[in-house]
């Protein structure tokens, strides 16, 4: 070993003086070199200051993305909220000298404000109008095409078209995910920054005007005054007066079968019960995280100067991840016309974007897609990846697993036409409000997303404390994962949603073998799907099967109490037939639906994907995770809330860590300059040093 290495040495010793030009060198030869030394000194030091390093040049073809500090994917409220608020942060600590954030999205405009363009009326898109949530929803031209429900691939996500319902986590579920930097104290303060809480409105009669309501009394557990609005529905269903009518009933909950009267689902201690939900809706628009959070910088008027935001960009693979860092991004510009996840069907070549050697990656494209681009960008369980034809680069065997929703099955009832949703009364009504001005230039719309109440109950299947189902009455046909099923809409119906909010459902989110572009779901311990066509309903956990037959049983009970029992006519489904535990739970394994509400798929849980403190990954320091993948468990509820809390505190958390980055880079260029200086300094003062 010793001898090779002086062996090698002796032959670079004999390079170097073979390269050393023999004699002396004349004078001219002498000044040419110092000249040309000097000119080179002089370029690098004017490129070491505009660009990188000469060590960190890139040889690798590309788009130069070099300017940009943090790079987000996926514009959805995740993405949305980290995006506008680390260049905000970094902005207020560093000002102008702020580092940029550079935000794509595969999709394009939605609302108005966010760039939507097919409008309806004057200044607002179909996606601004909360009763038009269910049928945008459905639109293929926003959506994904994988398994598991509507995937939106816009701007804004799926907080573009969902119901807009406003449900906290429980302080229970942020106690399981047991980490000590998630605490209950954190996520509660976001949900109260991010709140502003447009007061209780009077809706005795069942309609109210949308205005602002009553603010001179704010309840400790809500906050007026933050980014993104909650308020009270202002039209009250009748369904929804009959439902809560029958199930507060002393005598009903003296049976057993009714519940407490719930003011507000999200006060403590109130989510046992029944109620009226709260929406993010201000003024009767949707207010999505990505209106409030982008909305004004697309539109332009209050623009964040060192955001972009790019639409239409795909971003399809990550690259450089056999160094153990993200260091390149493959994008297809104008992916968002692609219908399919098929985005290498575009003309275009993608482009290759070169990021700078020290940027920041975090992904926030929804729990399904954000481990679907990790695993075709070779970060997973590597016996999956290669069964795909994946080459393996980062070892990360939680990439992708125990991913979860909040399963669901819709009873179907046959009622007296009073019963569902008076839209030709909503509407006159709207028409009022207006007081003669044109519809078209009143500033509000129907702040009714086509339901208004509620309940949160326990199955009785486990000893647990906290409720596992969740109810939603439906007057009208509008609940898209079951309005999908075109036999069953029919509009003398309702349906009451019955859905596991403490699920032990989990799956898999698995590269296919048969096709990269798209993900496939395996319910956790069971064999993968024969085919990539299982529709992504993957299966439901037998336990969770009996909650909803439990819960089917108990929506039941209360429809056949008065006063709702005389508007019922008839039960649809699963129908008078279906009565004994097996034939309820054979209609629940054939009928369960997704929620939409998907979490938990590369999360930062125990033996998890991602570091909880930072949420980066495993392996890959400088590639985060802000997307409700990160969740080790699913919240007791409508996760959206959530999604956008920690997405805030993720942000803040991202932001310092870059500003005490860029200070200390700043700070160790300072002392490293002055350091040259005093070094010279010191040479002069010992030549000049008298004899
Ligand atoms: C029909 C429906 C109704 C719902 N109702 C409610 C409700 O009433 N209340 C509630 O609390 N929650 C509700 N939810 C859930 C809630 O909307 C989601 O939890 C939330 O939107 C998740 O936010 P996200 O940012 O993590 O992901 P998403 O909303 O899925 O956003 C991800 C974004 O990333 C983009 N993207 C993905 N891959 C890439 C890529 N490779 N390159 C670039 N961009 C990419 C997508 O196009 C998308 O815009 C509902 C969901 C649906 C679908
Ligand atoms: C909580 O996390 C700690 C380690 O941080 C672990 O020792 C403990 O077992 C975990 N508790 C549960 C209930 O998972
Ligand atoms: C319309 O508005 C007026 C004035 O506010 C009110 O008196 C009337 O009852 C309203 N009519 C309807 C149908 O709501």
């Amino acid at each position: 070993m010793a001898e090779e290495k002086v062996e090698e040495e002796s032959m670079i010793a004999q390079e170097i003086k073979q390269s050393i030009p023999k004699g002396t060198p004349k004078r001219r030869d002498v000044v040419r070199v110092c000249f040309v030394v000097a000119i080179a000194l002089a370029v690098v030091g004017m490129v070491r200051k505009w660009a990188v390093p000469a060590s960190e040049t890139y040889e690798e073809e590309g788009t130069d993305a070099r300017e940009f500090d943090v790079v987000v994917v996926g514009a959805g409220p995740a993405g949305s909220v980290v995006a506008a608020r680390v260049a905000t942060k970094m902005r207020e600590k560093l000002g102008v000298a702020a580092p940029r954030v550079l935000l794509m999205e595969s999709g394009s405009g939605s609302q108005r404000v966010l760039g939507g363009t097919d409008w309806m009326f004057r200044d607002r898109t179909i996606f601004d109008v909360p009763l038009a949530w269910s049928y945008v929803a459905q639109l293929s031209k926003y959506l994904w095409r994988v398994p598991g429900g509507f995937l939106a691939r816009t701007v804004g996500g799926c907080g573009a078209h969902n119901a807009m319902l406003y449900v906290r986590a429980l302080s229970s579920d942020i106690e399981r995910w047991n980490a000590s930097t998630w605490s209950w104290t954190t996520v509660k303060n976001k949900y109260l920054e991010l709140e502003d809480w447009q007061g209780e409105v009077d809706v005795a009669q069942g309609y109210a005007i949308p205005s602002v309501g009553d603010l001179t009394r704010v309840p400790a557990h809500h906050a007026a005054g933050g980014t993104i609005a909650t308020s009270a529905g202002i039209y009250r269903d009748l369904l929804a007066r009959k439902f809560l009518e029958t199930v507060a009933h002393p005598l009903h909950i003296a049976e057993g079968v009714g519940m407490q009267y719930s003011e507000d689902f999200n006060a403590p201690s109130s989510r046992r019960g029944a109620g009226y939900y709260h929406f993010n809706i201000r003024d009767g628009l949707r207010e999505s995280a990505a209106a409030v959070f982008l909305g004004g910088s697309i539109e332009g008027y209050a623009p964040i100067p060192n955001l972009e935001f790019q639409s239409e960009s795909t971003v399809l693979k990550l690259g450089g991840l056999g160094e153990g860092r993200v260091s390149t991004l493959d994008v297809a510009r104008r992916g968002g016309q692609t219908k399919f996840l098929r985005p290498f069907a575009t003309a275009a070549p993608p482009e290759h974007l070169l990021l700078a050697p020290d940027a920041v990656v975090v992904l926030a494209a929804g729990a399904i897609l954000t481990p679907h681009l990790l695993h075709v960008s070779g970060v997973g369980d590597p016996a999956l990846l290669r069964a795909a034809g994946l080459e393996p680069l980062v070892d990360n065997p939680a990439v992708g697993s125990g991913l979860m929703d909040h399963p669901a099955v819709g009873v179907v009832f046959d009622v007296a036409p009073a019963l569902t949703a008076d839209m030709v009364g909503l509407y006159s009504r709207f028409l009022n409000w207006t007081r003669g001005q044109p519809f078209s230039t009143y500033p509000r719309a129907f702040g009714y997303p086509g339901f208004s109440a509620g309940a949160f109950f326990d199955s009785g299947v486990d000893g647990e404390n906290d409720p596992d189902l969740q109810l939603t009455v439906f007057p009208l046909q509008i609940e898209p994962h079951l309005a999908a099923d075109q036999a069953r809409v029919r509009y003398d119906q309702a349906i009451v949603t019955v859905a596991v909010v403490r699920p032990d459902t989990k799956y898999d989110v698995v590269p296919n073998p048969r096709d990269r572009a798209a993900p496939e779901l395996v319910l956790r311990g069971a064999a993968p799907p024969p085919s990539s066509t299982t529709g992504g309903r993957g299966g439901i956990a037998p336990t969770d099967a009996k909650r909803l037959v439990a819960g089917v049983r108990r929506v039941r009970e209360i429809f056949a109490r008065s006063p709702l029992r005389d508007y019922v006519t008839k039960e649809a489904a699963p129908g008078p037939t279906v009565l004994s535990d097996d034939d309820l739970e054979a209609w629940v394994y054939a009928t369960y639906t997704q929620n939409s509400h998907w979490c938990c798929s590369s999360n930062f849980g125990q033996n998890g994907a991602l570091d909880p403190t930072d949420l980066s990954l495993k392996g890959v320091p400088n590639l985060r995770v802000a997307d409700s993948s990160s969740f080790p468990h699913i919240p007791n509820g409508n996760v959206h809330s959530t999604v956008v809390a920690v997405a805030a505190e993720f942000a803040d958390r991202l932001a310092n860590e870059r500003v005490d980055y860029h200070r200390l880079k700043a700070s160790n260029a300072d002392t490293n300059h002055k350091k040259k200086k005093k070094k010279k300094k010191t040479v002069v003062a010992t030549t000049s040093r008298p004899k």
